[in-house]
């Protein structure tokens, strides 16, 4: 794969990368020196030593009655890694898909976030213990807060909060979402503790290279919501739609296999069990430098207003 490739335009200088940068370029939990081809089972690893695979299901939006039988289609196609949010309103219907899918709980990676309203440490500690009620679960895998609270002050103490929690072993790692890079370092100095995941908005549409550079230097993964890019017609552009044809995958795979190989942890949602599978044959397929190059342009670079607002809270 051209992961490296990218990265070591993304940083400069490769070599000189921290240990745990050098092991999120590569598959599997450990570095190695030649980048292997990317396996259904790829994985980055992150601070705990826990592997996070690299392609995720989105859940928002899959809930009611369908839901747990979407979440076990997903596991059943081959997702370990779920992402969700108490926002969502879904933890119980991922809960039981996790069950109804016969796939051991050691062997999934689940995702969820605290509010971004969440009033620091005390309440995150009550809002965790709820979600393993509702989830019907005694461990997560990650635990991120889902945007930063308007009060820099409130939004350090949730941090304080989550770093409590993976103390107490209820998460095993922990990180942020639609915080800046500036705002990362502000929990940092507070707390001393940098998130190990940055789960922002992240497409061909939405590229953020210097953001994106920002989070390699420190090992912190980057996590890509909104992957397909739907808001800004990726699936509809032609270059998109000429690559779709070219590797005989659909467009919504282009989208996935480019952030993959730009070293983003990447969560496309489909309720389908169809596009579940479909948008797993991102695995199957290897953009050239010059495809990856193609797509450099579709960058917009506009994220929504209501990111523009949380990136400024402070
Ligand atoms: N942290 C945050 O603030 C934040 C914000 C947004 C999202 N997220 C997370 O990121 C996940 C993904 O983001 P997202 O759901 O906004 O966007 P997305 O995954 O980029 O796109 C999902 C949309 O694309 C459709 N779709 C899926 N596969 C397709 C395919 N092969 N061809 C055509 N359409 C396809 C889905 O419809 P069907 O279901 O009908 O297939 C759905 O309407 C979410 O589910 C959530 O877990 C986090």
């Amino acid at each position: 794969m051209r992961l490296h490739g990218y990265l070591t335009w993304l940083s400069e200088d490769y070599s000189r990368m921290p240990e745990i940068h050098r092991c999120i370029l590569h598959d599997g939990v450990t570095a190695k020196p030649e980048v292997p081809t990317m396996s259904f089972e790829s994985t980055v690893m992150l601070p705990s030593g826990a592997a996070m695979p690299r392609i995720g299901l989105g859940t928002h939006e899959i809930s009611g009655a369908s839901g747990p039988d979407a979440i076990a289609a997903g596991i059943a196609a081959g997702y370990r890694l779920l992402d969700t949010a108490i926002a969502y309103g879904n933890h119980a219907e991922v809960g039981e898909g996790m069950r109804r899918s016969g796939v051991p709980r050691d062997e999934l990676f689940l995702t969820t976030k605290v509010r971004r309203r969440t009033a620091g440490a005390e309440d995150a500690r009550v809002r965790i213990q709820e979600s393993f009620q509702e989830l019907g679960l005694e461990r997560l895998d990650l635990l991120l807060i889902h945007g930063p609270n308007a009060s820099r002050e409130v939004a350090i103490d949730t941090w304080r909060g989550l770093i409590s929690a993976r103390a107490a072993g209820l998460v095993t790692d922990i990180g942020v979402s639609n915080f800046s890079p500036a705002q990362i370092l502000q929990l940092e100095d507070a707390t001393g503790v940098l998130p190990a995941v940055s789960q922002v908005q992240l497409s061909p549409a939405l590229q953020r290279r210097e953001d994106v550079s920002f989070y390699l230097e420190r090992g912190i993964v980057p996590m890509a919501w909104s992957p397909l890019g739907v808001a800004h017609g990726v699936l509809e552009d032609a270059v998109v739609l000429r690559l779709a044809a070219t590797h005989g995958v659909s467009p919504a795979a282009i989208a996935i296999r480019w952030g993959m190989q730009r070293g983003h942890v990447v969560i496309p949602k489909s309720g389908s069990a169809e596009r579940q599978r479909g948008n797993l044959r991102a695995l199957e397929i290897e953009l050239s430098d010059a495809e990856m190059a193609s797509l450099e342009a579709l960058d917009v670079a506009v994220e929504s207003e209501w990111e523009a607002q949380n990136r400024a809270a402070w």
